[in-house]
């Protein structure tokens, strides 16, 4: 069915598109939740999978790190990346015209390379350029349902084995961080399709920047169901291109939703401030 509008007692939310994501207008998250909105909210993250939060302030870090406390414990990230002084949970996306790359310029779920990697992330972009920037949002659900058969019966006692060394070396020693890497866990593994803890849905959960291999096959095996899977996951038709305004808040849930932020604005400047709320281990 595709996604309708629909019509909180605190607020509206409005489909990005048939198969993800919502607009939502009428909440001030400068100011502490209602219990309705808290409610409200948390049905609409698990309808829509992503929720956009329209005509916003920048929030404070206290803010940020209050809106993120009402949804559960925040997550401190286990590699070295750049935060907010004096607020380890809140990891600060910065790229400008010294950039080479940007933080999740590549397909990923946030930090499955741990054992229970993070249930959701609230992003505010608070700096834009006048275009680009977009962040890219793929349902995981649907590219799982859409799979044959065949494909699900194969994948379904599969598992994965996931790691962040190649991904944070890469990506933070281009920006001069020296061994960025180096309080990650070792690698986990995690069900290649993995059940939503709340919906019971399934959804497929490898990505291109933390799975490895899939675990028990031979390379060539594991590369042909990873293509798949991956090429699968990132078919236009399951995702959306958000074009943020200033002061927007993505709240994405990160059970069912993989995300791609595209750098495709240098030498302008971007900035936003993230807090990621801890998950549970999928299965
Ligand atoms: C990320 O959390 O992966 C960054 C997303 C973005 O900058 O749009």
């Amino acid at each position: 069915m595709p996604l309708q509008t629909k019509v909180y007692d605190s607020f509206v939310a409005k489909p990005y598109s048939p198969v993800l994501g919502a607009e939502v207008y009428g909440v001030d998250l400068t100011q502490p939740l209602s219990n309705q909105q808290h409610t409200d909210i948390q049905d609409a993250f698990l309808t829509y999978g992503v929720l956009f939060f329209k005509q916003q302030q920048p929030l404070e870090p206290e803010q940020h790190l209050a809106l993120g406390r009402r949804f559960g414990k925040l997550h401190v990230h286990p590699a070295k990346v750049p935060t907010v002084e004096g607020y380890p949970e809140i990891i600060r996306i910065y790229a400008d015209e010294n950039s080479t790359v940007a933080n999740g310029t590549a397909w990923h779920t946030d930090v499955t390379f741990e054992k229970t990697p993070p249930m959701g992330t609230m992003l505010q972009i608070n700096t834009k350029p006048d275009v680009g920037g977009d962040t890219l949002y793929s349902n995981l659900y649907t590219a799982y349902d859409e799979l044959s058969e065949p494909i699900k019966k194969l994948c379904q006692g599969l598992t994965q084995r996931c790691s962040g060394h190649a991904y944070h070396k890469g990506r933070y020693a281009e920006r001069g961080v020296k061994n960025s890497d180096q309080q990650l866990p070792d690698p986990v593994d995690h069900p290649v399709i993995r059940t939503h803890p709340e919906t019971g849905r399934k959804a497929i959960f490898v990505n291109k920047s933390f799975t490895e291999c899939i675990n028990d096959l031979t390379k060539v095996e594991s590369d042909s169901i990873l293509n798949i899977l991956f090429e699968q996951a990132e078919k236009p038709e399951h995702q959306i291109r958000y074009r943020w305004s200033v002061n927007d808040l993505a709240f994405w849930d990160n059970r069912c939703v993989m995300h791609y932020a595209m750098f495709d604005y240098w030498p302008q400047l971007r900035v936003g401030h993230r807090v990621t709320i801890v998950g549970d281990q999928p299965y």
